[in-house]
């Protein structure tokens, strides 16, 4: 960043673009806040997220993106003795996850990898749920990701992917940038074609986001794939 763009940044706040590139891989000295802002946008969703992944005592659970992991002690609580595991490419956000769960890492319960995902450092057939929040819109080759999805995940194991459906977010500023959106049919789409069934989604409509000064009220979808 030359010395103009940070002076603009520091008075005007992020461009969409900047914006984009922040919520793709949160990075520098914006993380920590980006971060926050997303806790509180995206609540909602991980409350979908809690009911779509159907938890029983002792699985074994994996979050792809999982930010500054402000919501795994939620997660832990969704049913007993779960084997809660991270995976994010953004240094920072393993970082400041880290630093958030402090008791969940020290008692066993929660891992953090810094890694991507479509070159998941885990064996074969380890996970009983795998599921990510936003982050779907960054996968430029969706078939790369969904092929470590599946080969992570048990036979039997479900993949659960959150995220904002297109006609909500085209009218975020930064989504022009990069993102790659989906409506349900697109996404559902996405799944059969690289080996997941059965499909299923629900909608969720969410209280107000606000954004550059106006207030959005998206909807987003929960979608939940299986695999034989
Ligand atoms: C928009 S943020 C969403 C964070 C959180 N899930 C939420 O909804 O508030 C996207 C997160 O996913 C991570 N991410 C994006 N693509 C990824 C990939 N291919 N592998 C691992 N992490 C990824 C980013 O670093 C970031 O932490």
């Amino acid at each position: 960043m030359n010395p103009l763009q940070f002076l603009r940044l520091l008075f005007k706040g992020p461009t969409p673009q900047q914006m984009a590139a922040q919520l793709r891989r949160p990075h520098g000295f914006m993380a920590r806040k980006v971060a926050q802002r997303m806790n509180n946008s995206n609540r909602p969703l991980y409350d979908g997220a809690w009911k779509a992944l159907d938890l029983r005592d002792g699985m074994r659970v994996l979050e792809i993106g999982f930010g500054n992991g402000l919501f795994f002690p939620e997660l832990a609580q969704q049913a007993k003795d779960l084997t809660l595991h991270g995976l994010d490419f953004s240094a920072e956000m393993v970082q400041q996850a880290t630093a958030n769960n402090d008791a969940l890492i020290t008692n066993g319960a929660l891992s953090l990898t810094h890694g991507a995902s479509d070159r998941m450092p885990f064996a074969d057939a380890t996970f009983d749920r795998v599921f990510c929040i936003n982050v779907v819109y960054f996968w430029d080759d969706p078939a790369a990701h969904l092929r470590e999805v599946r080969r992570v995940l048990r036979p039997g194991g479900t993949f659960t992917a959150v995220l904002r459906r297109k006609t909500s977010m085209e009218n975020l500023p930064f989504a022009a940038h990069g993102f790659t959106m989906y409506e349900q049919a697109d996404w559902e789409a996405v799944l059969r074609n690289n080996g997941f069934t059965p499909v299923s989604t629900t909608v969720i409509t969410e209280p107000g986001v606000e954004y550059g000064g106006k207030t959005y009220t998206p909807e987003s979808l929960v979608v939940v794939a299986g695999f034989a």
